[in-house]
């Protein structure tokens, strides 16, 4: 039972300053992971298959490094300098979040997706060999949101969402969880949308079948969703624990297909 777990860079930065961490709602989020995943450091019995990949955002930390050099998910940049400021950043971030799980006894390993993603037309590629090696050693990788090679443009950003979708797919994950500022997918009314199987069902709430969403808003987000191989949440830090306990808190994103593959 493997889950990906996204930790968007709402929940573990505060996005309004610059590069900083919110290390109180970084502790609960870690704390939550440990409660479930957390383990005796030093035993040196092999230990039990991991069951969980976390990849966290970039919040204040990758957002206004990125702005700052005008590269984004498709605008790349040869600039050397802003690769190493990008994703000295999202670094820094990581060893902020890989310590906080490290210390909710979480054997939390870091995993730099510049050093082994990449994107070809277009289309992020993240291996996932080496994860899936961590996993059956019993550690709990832990990705980010950072820049990649993209090829005849430099490097150009990977989202954290893009790296879920990858990972999902490669580990072939049994649930995908995305825990952000927000409690679910909200209807126009505000209101948490239990359910979604299907883009139609939703398409006027979200601003319309034909809403072109390049920088990934919930419309997008919710199209990747429906396309994963496995059922996905979208919750708040309220939800995590439910998450993690194996519950759907928030909105169940997830075809139709997966209504008879739960019991
Ligand atoms: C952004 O990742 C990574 C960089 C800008 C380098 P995300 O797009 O997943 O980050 P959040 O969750 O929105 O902050």
């Amino acid at each position: 039972m493997t889950a990906v777990l996204k930790l968007g860079g709402s929940v573990v930065t505060d996005k309004e300053a610059v590069e900083q961490v919110d290390t109180e709602r970084l502790e609960r989020a870690a704390d939550a992971v440990g409660a479930v995943h957390g383990r005796d450091r030093g035993d040196e019995t092999t230990p039990e298959p991991a069951e969980l990949v976390v990849v966290h955002g970039g919040g204040s930390f990758g957002h206004p490094n990125a702005e700052r050099y005008g590269v984004t998910t498709s605008a790349g940049t040869h600039d050397d300098g802003a690769v190493r400021d990008i994703h000295g950043a999202m670094r820094d971030l990581n060893r902020a979040v890989v310590g906080a799980l490290a210390d909710a006894r979480v054997p939390a390993v870091q995993v730099a997706p510049l050093s082994t993603g990449y994107r070809v037309g277009g289309e992020f590629q993240q291996p996932a060999d080496a994860v899936a090696a961590l996993l059956a050693e019993g550690f709990v990788p832990v990705l980010h949101g950072d820049v990649v090679a993209t090829a005849g443009q430099g490097v150009t950003v990977v989202s954290g969402d893009e790296l879920v979708t990858e990972l999902a797919d490669g580990l072939d994950a049994d649930r995908v969880g995305l825990c952000s500022d927000v409690p679910g997918v909200l209807d126009s009314d505000g209101a948490v949308i239990e359910r979604i199987e299907a883009f139609d069902d939703v398409a006027d709430a979200l601003g319309g079948s034909d809403a072109t969403d390049v920088t990934g808003g919930m419309a997008a987000k919710v199209r990747t969703l429906l396309d994963l191989g496995a059922p996905a949440s979208v919750f708040d830090l309220d939800g995590l624990d439910a998450f993690l306990a194996g519950e759907s808190p928030g909105t169940l994103v997830a075809s139709s297909y997966f209504r008879y593959g739960e019991e």
